[in-house]
């Protein structure tokens, strides 16, 4: 039995297809069964509950071989809290993993993870994995660059930034310089199940992304090209931005950016870039082939 938690998310819904077609038992713990009910296959089981719940995450890894740990905040809201969610919860999840006998504890990090409270995402991320490697658990950990797909991602906020600024601009945070290795979520999940197979990877910390380095002006020029969107980029420069970013957050309610996600934006989200076909011998698709999720907009 395999036990997923954050089944519902981006990487989640595409790791339990994956695991499901392979012919596994899935368990997710879901918040809501209505929703896992409707985004996941049938015939995986699901157990209600939140991460911080002991007793709902205890009942999910009853007789779980092997867990992938994959809840997380990525942007705080009310009570989700980085600290609730991504340290205590992830602490809460182990320590039931530990007295349940779970065999691999495969945790989902991010790239960029570090002991820097500066950096409030990553920094969180950074003391999950700490509790998964004093855990005394056979553990994996993969930190990934950011992740696209057919799902709520990091092109859906660009694209929010086309809704709110009208065109025929777009604004673009400083130089647009901070590098990116998107990754497509078919890839992650592909290196996930192969993690998964091989029990020879417990110990090991694996940074993954894409196979390309990027800009975000690059990033952005890839999505307008693909949307068919033409739109002038205009830089607006860091002090500005941090001046900006915060009022738009006490107005809109779910702002393209946060001041959060502005500060990450000082450090480089990359690794190798050739780290999936290193580690897992298959080449991970490029950013133009990727986005053929989104419909294809009118050429010019
Ligand atoms: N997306 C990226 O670009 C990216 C990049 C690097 C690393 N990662 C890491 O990859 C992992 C998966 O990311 P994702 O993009 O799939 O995230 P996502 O789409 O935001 O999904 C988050 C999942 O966590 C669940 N969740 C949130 N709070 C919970 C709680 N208190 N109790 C139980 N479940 C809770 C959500 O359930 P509901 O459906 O109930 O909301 C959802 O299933 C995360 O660990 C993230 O840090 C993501």
């Amino acid at each position: 039995m395999i036990l997923v938690t954050g089944g519902t998310g981006l990487v989640g819904r595409y790791l339990v297809r994956a695991l499901v077609e392979k012919g596994h038992k899935v368990r997710c713990l879901v918040r809501s069964p209505k929703n896992g009910k409707e985004l996941l296959p049938s015939g995986v089981e699901l157990v209600r509950g939140d991460i911080n719940d002991s007793a709902a995450v205890s009942a999910a890894c009853k007789g779980a071989d092997k867990i992938f740990h994959l809840v997380a905040v990525i942007r705080e809201q009310g009570q989700s809290t980085f600290e609730h969610v991504n340290v205590e919860g992830t602490l809460n999840l182990v320590i039931a993993a530990g007295q349940a006998g779970v065999k691999h504890f495969i945790h989902m990090s991010a790239i960029g993870a570090c002991d820097n409270p500066k950096y409030k995402y990553v920094y969180s991320k950074w003391r999950g994995e700490e509790a998964v490697r004093q855990s005394g658990l056979c553990w994996t950990i993969v930190r990934s660059s950011i992740i696209y797909g057919d799902g709520f991602n990091f092109f859906d906020r660009m694209m929010q930034s086309f809704k709110y600024v009208p065109g025929p601009v777009v604004p673009v945070p400083g130089k647009g310089a901070t590098l990116f290795q998107p990754i497509a979520v078919e890839d992650i999940v592909r290196c996930l199940c192969l993690i998964g197979e091989n029990g020879n990877m417990s110990g090991q910390l694996i940074e993954l992304g894409g196979p390309e380095h990027l800009s975000y002006s690059q990033m952005l020029d890839r999505l307008m090209e693909r949307l068919g969107e033409k739109r002038y980029k205009i830089y607006v420069p860091m002090f500005l931005m941090r001046l900006i970013v915060p009022l738009m957050g006490s107005i809109l309610p779910d702002p393209p950016v946060t001041p959060v996600e502005l500060k990450q934006m000082e450090v480089p989200n990359i690794t190798d870039i050739d780290a999936v076909e290193k580690i897992f011998g298959f080449k991970p698709r490029a950013l133009r082939n990727g986005l053929k999720y989104l419909p294809a907009g009118k050429k010019s």
